[in-house]
């Protein structure tokens, strides 16, 4: 079975932004540590076309939808390919055999008896495509979220019957894992608790989305159509639409990674859907939190908002990655702070990990003539390094699989500072001017080019690019994430043998792996 994991599908009313940058980062290093380890992964993401909120701001820029949507998601894809993000699929719900795929489930959900025709009144956020159940008391309410008024909706829709499945999706919730963070488990519990109410799958006299078949004037309601982009996303080039297929290659999903925002879709909604429909329910849904900038809320008005293009060029990939996945609990709300981003990437990568290597390799070439030097004791699977990059490499391991970014860096952080430390003690610099210690400096300089090695492999999810250059130094081949699930272990995992750096290899002139961040003025 492979491992599919998806981003959320992003509307297409705007460019990219820092939030689904970084979802799509995170994702990006999941996929990469299941590949690495022999998984076959499927790695959805795309976007999420339709709705009323995409119809009027194609309308506002004078462009019909299709050509609105076309731009704006011709503009994930590029970005996500500047971010090298290792998807291989990319879903745009305004795809021909998309709309088919929903014809189908929803048939199978009508024939399940779930669909009932009822009057939707109720005040409706377009921002978030959503009716809000609660809104203020007032005359002119707003949306919490967005901060802009609420829009009166009174129409017959069609409805989805979830209270039909108030029991299961009860269940479902109190499941340990299947909302993670745990945290975040209890809100979606008291919701459900409150007791489910049907919810409107259709639009009345909304042109731009997907007809429901049967029923001339309706559209169907953009969340529905959006969810099932997930099970589009699977189809092969050409592959003729047909559930009971799509089921087969890839369906249930492991991981969902959403914001917070959006958990009641996927932890509530969704499965409910896919109950109806008759198919299997995703193992996990992790909701992650929200990030502000300098303690403040991103918006357009406060001119604050980061732009993931520029950030790429003027930090690079290394640098932002890094920053994000190691400086925020994974599931947590975070700040960005400018001055923290460029102290952790100079602190960590430029001056922890990049001249760890550096100056130990320089070393290495001075008095071994260029090369690695032999390992003699070093390559124990006793020696003090040995023991603190196998301790490493299985504390990041466990903190991968729980999606646990933060410790998974600090881990390979502690083992590049414990290094740094065994160099300064052992001050190989000053042993070598006495006669007959040769042979140990060699053997503490070998641990430490080795360490560097461990520390290159651990990256390889996390920062792909420097865990390249990182290796290059150390005359090794980048690490392939391409998935070969036949090979056990995968050659990242038998590169993890300490003792596997061959003494005598040439080392490459060094240079250093981490720019420093520089940053004159804010992003
Ligand atoms: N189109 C829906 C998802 C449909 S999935 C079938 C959607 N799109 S979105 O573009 O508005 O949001 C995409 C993601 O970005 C959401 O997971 C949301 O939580 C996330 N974020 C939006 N702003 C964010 C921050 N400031 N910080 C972190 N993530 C944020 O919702």
């Amino acid at each position: 079975m492979p491992y599919t994991l998806t981003t959320p599908l992003y509307y297409v009313n705007d460019r990219p932004h820092l939030g689904s940058t970084y979802t799509t980062l995170a994702c990006d290093a999941i996929a990469r540590f299941q590949r690495l380890n022999g998984q076959a992964v499927i790695f959805i993401t795309g976007c999420d076309e339709h709705g009323l909120k995409i119809m009027r701001t194609a309308e506002a820029a004078g462009l019909t939808p299709q050509a609105h949507c076309d731009a704006i998601s011709e503009r994930y894809r590029d970005l996500w390919d500047r971010w090298q993000i290792s998807n291989n699929r990319f879903i745009r719900t305004s795809d021909r055999r998309h709309h088919q795929v929903v014809e189908q489930f929803f048939a199978r959900v009508e024939a399940s008896g779930d669909v009932v025709e009822g009057r939707q009144q109720g005040w409706y956020c377009v921002a978030c495509e959503e009716f809000k159940d609660d809104p203020h008391e007032s005359d002119d309410p707003e949306c919490a979220i967005h901060r802009r008024p609420l829009e009166w909706r009174d129409e017959v829709n069609l409805f989805f019957r979830l209270s039909r499945y108030q029991q299961q999706i009860e269940a479902l919730v109190a499941q340990e894992g299947f909302i993670a963070p745990a945290s975040r488990r209890r809100e979606v519990q008291n919701f459900v608790a409150g007791g489910l109410k049907d919810f409107s799958i259709s639009r009345v006299d909304l042109p731009w989305g997907i007809p429901v078949p049967g029923h001339a004037g309706h559209t169907f309601y953009v969340w529905f159509d959006a969810l099932l982009g997930y099970l589009s996303a699977l189809l092969e080039p050409g592959q003729p639409v047909e559930l009971e297929a799509l089921v087969r290659q890839g369906w249930p999903a492991q991981l969902h990674v959403i914001g917070k925002d959006i958990l009641r879709f996927h932890a509530v909604f969704w499965p409910a859907m896919l109950l109806s429909a008759g198919l299997e329910l995703p193992s996990t849904v992790f909701g992650h939190g929200f990030l502000t900038r300098e303690g403040q809320k991103m918006g357009k008005s406060l001119g604050n908002v980061l732009d993931p293009e520029l950030l790429l060029e003027r930090c690079g990939r290394d640098a932002v990655r890094w920053y994000l996945l190691r400086d925020i609990p994974f599931g947590d709300d975070g700040d960005f702070q400018q001055q923290r981003f460029s102290d952790l990437v100079n602190n960590d990568l430029a001056n922890t990990i990049g001249n760890l290597l550096n100056r130990t390799s320089t070393m290495a070439r001075k008095w071994f003539d260029g090369a690695v030097p032999p390992a003699g004791e070093a390559a124990l699977a006793s020696h003090p390094l040995a023991l603190a990059a196998t301790t490493a490499a299985e504390r990041y391991q466990q903190a991968m699989i729980r999606l646990d970014f933060r410790t998974a860096a600090e881990s390979v952080l502690q083992l590049a500072i414990g290094a740094n430390g065994f160099l300064n003690d052992n001050a190989p610099w000053k042993r070598m001017k006495t006669a007959g210690d040769e042979v140990r400096v060699g053997e503490d300089l070998y641990a430490v080019l080795e360490t560097s090695r461990w520390v290159g492999l651990l990256l390889a999810p996390l920062l792909p690019d420097l865990s390249s250059r990182l290796l290059e130094q150390l005359a090794q081949a980048p690490i392939d994430s391409a998935s070969d699930p036949l090979a056990s272990p995968t050659p990242w995992q038998q590169a993890q043998r300490w003792g596997g750096l061959e003494p005598a290899l040439a080392l490459p002139e060094p240079v250093p792996v981490m720019q420093r961040l520089e940053l004159d003025g804010p992003l």
